[in-house]
């Protein structure tokens, strides 16, 4: 008998969110975050209701992609995610006041879902996860609980990196979660076949972390404006 409430409570908590999406990639550094951050401004500069969730325990980092200073999600029957630029924003960091969490697989995992159960996100149009790199037990859950999500793979030109997102889309197959599309992040040459979008490297970037409105000023968010519209979101 399954007497885990969370679940029910969970889905309850997603009611009014229409769609779902998970900003994965199985390495670390090619560029997740930056694309959740700036996925979840474009589409709330669209008019969207839009939400972001920085989910990775070990590198939340939407914090300071965003300049996210001095907030807080308030109380109320649960937590309250703030707002920021349109955007309302839920981070692990809030709850790890920025220290490395040394918790175990199962801690995250369970902190994830409690997270997932607790925090209001009310009526929104898109809810953009940032996922953990990889494939581990918290993200297989939040992909078990948040039974709307949709993945968007974010990948690099790499071998490397080609060959974990082919073994990443296969499990994604397995496990019947919807592949929104593939994002070739900090693409120099020409754009390899799987890819929806293709997003260059940007010299500019790094100076426009901790500015929402210079981050969308960025060639990199061009980029995934029109990655948006490939993907028809
Ligand atoms: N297209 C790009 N052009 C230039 N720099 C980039 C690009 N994509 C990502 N970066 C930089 O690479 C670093 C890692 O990106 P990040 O989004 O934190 O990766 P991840 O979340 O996958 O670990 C950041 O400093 C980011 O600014
Ligand atoms: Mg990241």
């Amino acid at each position: 008998m399954n007497i885990d409430p969370r679940p029910s409570v969970i889905e309850e908590r997603l009611k009014n969110v229409k769609r779902i999406i998970a900003v994965t990639g199985w390495k670390g550094g090619i560029g997740k975050s930056v694309t959740a951050c700036s996925l979840a401004l474009l589409l709330a500069k669209k008019g969207f209701k839009t939400g972001l969730f920085d989910l990775d325990f070990a590198g939340a980092s939407d914090h300071l992609i965003l300049g996210a200073k001095g907030l807080f999600p308030k109380e109320e029957k649960g937590l309250e995610p703030p707002l920021l630029e349109g955007v309302k924003f839920m981070s692990v960091v809030f709850f790890s006041e920025n220290k490395a969490v040394p918790l175990r697989g199962a801690n995250v995992s369970d902190a994830i879902i409690e997270l997932l159960a607790i925090t209001q996100w009310g009526e929104l149009d898109f809810l953009v996860l940032d996922m953990p790199p990889g494939i581990n037990d918290a993200a297989l859950d939040v992909m078990r609980f948040a039974k709307k999500a949709e993945v968007l793979a974010v990948t690099t030109p790499s071998l490397i990196a080609r060959d974990v997102l082919e073994r990443s889309l296969a499990l994604y197959r397995t496990l019947k979660v919807p592949v929104l599309g593939v994002v070739e992040n900090m693409a120099r040459g020409t754009a390899s076949k799987s890819a929806a979008a293709r997003l260059r490297f940007d010299a500019g970037l790094e100076a426009a972390l901790g500015s929402p409105s210079a981050l969308l000023k960025t060639r990199f968010c061009r980029d995934l404006a029109a990655a948006v519209k490939t993907l028809e979101l």
